[in-house]
């Protein structure tokens, strides 16, 4: 975060005795300690902080005192998101670009796949891969890894490792802690990593969907004090009761702002303990709504002030995680990280400003980043060896085969049937008629030969196959296939390319979408992915797929911790029962 120690320099600008690097004058001051906006105000910055803030900075100014006239425009700390994952479509060089112009300037990325497909090395390399950007980035160790050990075959982080990665500088906690039924039940390995972080003055994320009350004070009495899965006024209050801080969630996986916000308001709640974070944005969402400014704009026409908007999405992320004396407002000693923007009650940022450097001018980037070089740990993750028609059929004696069924109820929600399949050349057949496909998950981490094939309905699309690297948190290969030719190619396609989706007919590739870093993240352009984002959706919608968004079905597909029943390597489970179910019943 930059050094505190020169507090000599920052006083001696403040006193006049040295010069201001930037002076910005007749700011309007949106004042996150105090609920006021103070008028005429001119802020001296020196480096990369704050040194004076007050009606007249003429004191600081010298020979090389850049001056910015502000013309009385509005003037506040920048955003923050305090729970995002970054390590899913955009290269984070990528993502800040487009998070920059919509006021974001730090980030608390929780890289979860990243562990899960390159383990602790891999995600050192990530956290490099970000030092150098204009952006902060705070990193967080994952704690949700692994998601289930009985099922789940990925890389995580062991409590040496994790002992060692907390030590590197942008790393500062512990990600959301996804198990809580590890914390309730004081699971020895969970007990001993939140008391190190805890030890070490280090903040832990949480996650308490469904969790019950007993249960919710023993989370969060083992030091996990916040929380991103409330989707209602009562969850949020009932942690913020037990004094819990709460991220109001709005990105691509939920949207819980207008659920939760209008009850805050109306039953007169304390916000300060309220955050808003994104948990994840696709490349269509941050063009389309917006990151941190969207929850902003869109909090304050449910009825909420502007200042205490801003107060949530700056001032109470830094606060949370006990950076209060260096970011989350305008003041001396703070680090200048800065947005100058016209109206207050639609904020849209016409300058950024990070550690007082400008990097966004009339709604403009104004900085070159260079292209990502891929470091070795990130590459080549897709370990499967080619895979052929063989390798798809699923052997069976009889005439027909009673399978039981992945149904899919929305991309994410599963539920548990079963039906009978016709048996072809010993084989057993997938059926359009049915609308019934073959779903095989291949491990791509290790390279063992370790997979599974089960069968899957609903997903409705007029295509061969449609296959992915990333899913959440196993990122096994996983391939959707309505005949074996076609999912054979699909795969084939993914080894040879290190990772990605793709969507496949009659051995044609009719859509792709690479992600060459650890198999779920692309290495190309905003413009690009975004383009091969929307032509994988819309190639499988346009063909008859139910769901608007179809790259989730893979994604979730062996997503342990929702209903009902999921694909791993390791075989076809029964999610409420926690057990491995067959794919045939005999
Ligand atoms: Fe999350």
């Amino acid at each position: 975060m930059g050094s505190t120690s020169n507090i000599s320099l920052l006083n001696s600008v403040a006193m006049g005795d040295k010069s201001a690097d930037l002076i910005l004058s007749n700011c309007s001051l949106v004042n996150v300690y105090t609920n006021e906006i103070q008028e005429k105000i001119e802020i001296a910055i020196k480096n990369d902080r704050i040194a004076y803030v007050g009606p007249d900075a003429s004191h600081a100014k010298g020979s090389s005192t850049k001056i910015i006239n502000v013309q009385n425009k509005f003037v506040s700390p920048s955003f923050a998101d305090p729970h995002i994952h970054i390590d899913h479509f955009l290269s984070p060089s990528e993502f800040i670009k487009q998070s920059l112009l919509h006021g974001v300037t730090s980030l608390f990325p929780d890289s979860i796949d990243i562990v899960s497909t390159t383990g602790s090395r891999g995600f050192r390399e990530f956290v490099k891969l970000t030092t150098k950007l204009p952006m902060r980035f705070f990193h967080v160790i994952p704690g949700g890894l692994p998601v289930d050990p009985k099922f789940s075959f990925s890389k995580k982080m062991s409590l040496s490792e994790i002992k060692s990665t907390i030590k590197l500088d942008d790393v500062i906690g512990l990600g959301e802690v996804f198990s809580w039924t590890k914390v309730t039940k004081r699971d020895s390995a969970t007990m001993k990593s939140l008391s190190f972080m805890l030890d070490n003055g280090c903040v832990i994320n949480g996650h308490t969907a469904g969790i019950g009350e007993k249960k919710l004070n023993a989370y969060i009495s083992s030091g996990i004090l916040s929380c991103h899965e409330p989707i209602n006024f009562q969850e949020v209050l009932d942690r913020l009761r037990l004094g819990m801080w709460v991220m109001i969630r709005e990105g691509s996986i939920r949207r819980d702002l207008k659920e939760i916000l209008p009850l805050v308001l109306s039953n007169g709640i304390f916000t300060n303990r309220l955050m808003f974070c994104s948990d994840g944005l696709d490349p269509i969402d941050i063009t389309k709504y917006g990151h941190i400014d969207y929850c902003v704009n869109e909090a304050i026409k449910l009825g909420l002030e502007p200042i205490e908007a801003i107060c949530i999405a700056s001032r109470n992320c830094f606060d949370y995680y006990n950076m209060g004396k260096d970011l989350g407002g305008i003041a001396p000693g703070r680090l200048a990280d800065i947005l100058i923007f016209n109206k207050l009650e639609k904020i849209k940022p016409s300058k950024v400003f990070v550690g007082g450097k400008l990097v966004v001018s009339d709604g403009k980037l104004v900085f070159n980043v260079r292209r990502d070089t891929l470091p070795k740990p990130l590459t080549k993750t897709v370990r499967t060896r080619r895979l052929s028609e063989k390798d798809f059929l699923v052997p069976y004696k009889k005439k027909t085969a009673n399978v039981n069924l992945i149904t899919l109820k929305t991309e994410i929600i599963t539920e548990k049937s079963n039906h009978d399949l016709n048996v072809i050349r010993g084989n057993v057949a997938p059926s359009r008629d049915n609308d019934i496909w073959k779903v095989a998950a291949f491990d791509r981490i290790f390279g063992t030969k370790k997979h599974s094939i089960a069968f899957l309905k609903n997903f409705n699309a007029d295509v061969g196959a449609f296959a992915s690297t990333w899913n959440f948190h196993e990122n096994n290969l996983l391939v959707i296939g309505m005949n074996e030719k076609d999912m054979a190619v699909a795969s084939n396609h993914l080894i040879k390319s290190n990772g990605g989706m793709t969507v496949v007919k009659n051995g044609k590739v009719l859509a792709s979408m690479p992600l060459q870093m650890a198999g779920i993240i692309s290495t190309d352009s905003f413009e690009q992915v975004r383009k091969n984002y929307s032509k994988i959706n819309s190639t499988l919608y346009d063909r008859g797929c139910k769901f608007k968004k179809p790259h989730l079905v893979p994604i979730f597909l062996p997503f342990l911790a929702l209903p009902e029943i999921r694909i791993l390597n390791t075989g076809l489970v029964d999610v409420k029962k926690r057990q491995y179910i067959p794919s045939i019943n005999s």
